[in-house]
């Protein structure tokens, strides 16, 4: 299947799900990946769910991302919440085209960074999320109580470009706003590992339907 765009312009694909008690996952993909990268994970990850991918709008280099930044670690503040903001408009058009409810999140890296944005500003937007290697997205977050939401952080002991102590604050700014954040810290880098498909399948099997 092609991808198609949105009317809120985001490329994206749309696999429609065959076990209705699986929750929607929007996946979201790295620097330089695309709508289709996560497709298999998120088949593997919860079977017969339906799948909504879209492809990040901000080019690095020919490289598509979900927000802009001006080094590596060093975020566009300003961009984030409008790109959160786009993400958040393409996620109601779609649930409304697709007859989906509140989708979980599976982001990874960069993925992730905007997914934790959607947490942390657009209360509603996601039914709950999966983050893997992310990194805080705002140096000042919001702190406004929201209904919260089940996220499931899997940070890398060795992760190169999410530094311990970075991930460490986005759980907590994500507990702040009242989200139910459980955080593992895997003996791994930045990419990902089988212990993090099997935790993120089994934390599914609790919060994916
Ligand atoms: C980001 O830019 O969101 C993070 O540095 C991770 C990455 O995409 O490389």
């Amino acid at each position: 299947m092609s991808p198609t765009v949105s009317n809120t312009g985001f490329i994206h694909r749309f696999i429609p799900g065959n076990d209705p008690a699986r929750k929607p996952l929007l996946m979201l993909h790295g620097t330089g990946g695309d709508e289709s990268d996560l497709l298999p994970l998120g088949s593997r990850l919860s079977p017969g769910a339906a799948l909504l991918s879209p492809r990040g709008k901000v080019l690095e280099n020919g490289m598509p991302r979900f927000f802009h930044r001006l080094a590596e670690g060093v975020f566009d503040e300003a961009d984030v919440k409008l790109r959160a903001g786009e993400l958040a408009g393409f996620i109601a058009e779609a649930r409304q085209t697709y007859d989906l409810a509140a989708p979980i999140a599976v982001g990874f890296s960069n993925g992730a960074n905007i997914a934790a944005a959607l947490l942390l500003m657009h209360e509603g937007a996601l039914s709950g999320a999966i983050l893997l290697r992310a990194m805080t997205p705002l140096s000042e977050p919001p702190t406004t109580r929201q209904a919260g939401v089940p996220v499931l952080v899997l940070s890398g002991m060795m992760d190169p470009i999410v530094p311990a102590d970075n991930a460490a604050t986005l759980v907590q700014a994500l507990e702040t706003v009242g989200h139910k954040v459980e955080q593992q810290v895997l003996p791994a880098g930045h990419n990902l590992s089988q212990t993090d498909l099997t935790l993120a399948a089994e934390w599914l099997t609790r919060f994916g339907a």
